[in-house]
């Protein structure tokens, strides 16, 4: 019979590769109980989306299986977000993870990727909310079906508050919900810092391990607002294969530069296209150019989400692709995606400060 200590030990081996130390050291090991020749080890995974979790569970299966004495082993995989929020400041202090999602331009894609995103991160268990920040051209509410204002005010301790509305397992707030339909927003800088502020602040989010914000397209007063006002966990920037977009990406990644937002990387939406006909895989404005245009910039290459006409009609009709065909092709890259921004976040909370 193997002892407990002995199983620790063997854990000592398994590593991390994303985080880069052992699980033990991690504080991922949350349990082991040794029955007979029964082993069982609780781990505690840094995000449920963990892309790596198979490694790490095949991982502790192999280590723990080599010691004399041990039969059956039994690995289960729990989860806890990390986030470092707290020690940035004081709002928003019940959101572990706010992730911006920026593009150079408009109609690149960039409500359709934080919208099947965050329903991606909430499928694999996380709590997720939706911020739809994009005041000039709010797209949220049709994409996730949501018809007419429906936002109710609610008293939260000794404050007036709105209740976010719930749809796909996601606790959403957008401007169109708050305006009527064709109503347009011509606010200068201060009214938006305003919006935005109310958007954080008077809206009761409660406890969120990751908070998705569709932030309007380019390099305008509502993304210095937000970057102001809540420590911004992380952004991704949407882009289409075009050179006309890649200007645009790098003053959107100048932007975040300069306001101190970590960028996880480029997201390549809509460069390829599989022919339903005979499967041939099309690159209509060519291949590799967006991953070339993040090794230039620095930044790492999240991934592509194909061309698929099945993303906007269900989109049109308020259905994530995620969820009108979670086992297509686009939904397996948008789950790969909410992975790399999971797991990427997870490598910054560990970093020291
Ligand atoms: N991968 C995709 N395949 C097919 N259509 C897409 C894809 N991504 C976005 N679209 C469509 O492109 C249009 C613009 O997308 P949207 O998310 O609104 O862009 P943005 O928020 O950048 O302006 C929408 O009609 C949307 O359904
Ligand atoms: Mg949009």
């Amino acid at each position: 019979m193997a002892t407990r200590d002995e199983v620790f030990e063997a854990l000592t081996r398994v590593m991390d590769p994303e985080l880069g130390k052992d699980i033990v050291k991690l504080g991922m090991v949350k349990g082991v109980t040794v029955d007979g020749d029964a082993v069982r080890v609780d781990v505690e995974l840094t995000t449920p989306a963990c892309p790596l979790k198979h490694v790490i569970r095949r991982d502790v299966e192999a280590a723990v299986r080599a010691l004399p004495g041990v039969g059956a082993v039994h690995v289960e995989l729990g989860s806890r977000v990390a986030s470092r929020q707290k020690e940035k400041g004081e709002r928003l202090p019940s959101v572990k993870n706010i992730i911006a999602v920026g593009a150079g331009k408009g109609g690149v894609g960039k409500s359709t990727v934080a919208v099947n995103l965050a329903v991606a991160l909430a499928q694999s268990g996380a709590t997720v909310g939706l911020l739809d920040a994009d005041v000039y051209g709010p797209s949220v509410p049709i994409l996730l079906g949501l018809g007419g204002p429906g936002v109710e005010p609610i008293r939260v301790g000794d404050k007036d508050m709105m209740a976010p509305i719930e749809a796909h397992g996601l606790k959403v707030m957008s401007m169109g919900m708050l305006l009527g339909q064709g109503d347009a927003v011509v606010w200068r800088g201060p009214m938006l810092h305003k919006a935005v502020s109310q958007f954080l602040e008077e809206v009761n989010w409660g406890d969120l391990d990751y908070l998705v914000v569709d932030l309007p397209p380019g390099t305008g007063d509502v993304q210095i607002s937000l970057a102001n006002l809540v420590p911004i966990s992380a952004a991704i920037v949407v882009t289409t294969p075009q050179d006309v977009a890649f200007a645009d990406v790098r003053r959107a990644l100048k932007m975040f530069e300069i306001t101190k937002v970590p960028v996880l990387g480029l997201v390549e939406n809509m460069a390829s296209f599989t022919c339903p006909g005979c499967g041939a895989v099309h690159h209509p404005f060519g291949d590799g150019r967006v991953k070339a245009l993040a090794q230039a910039s620095g930044v790492a290459y999240l991934g592509e989400i194909p061309l698929d006409p099945r993303v906007s009609t269900n989109g049109d009709l308020g259905l994530p692709i995620v969820v009108a065909d979670p086992e297509g092709i686009p939904a397996g890259a948008i789950r790969r995606l909410a992975e790399a921004v999971a797991g990427g976040l997870s490598v910054l909370n560990l970093r020291p400060a």
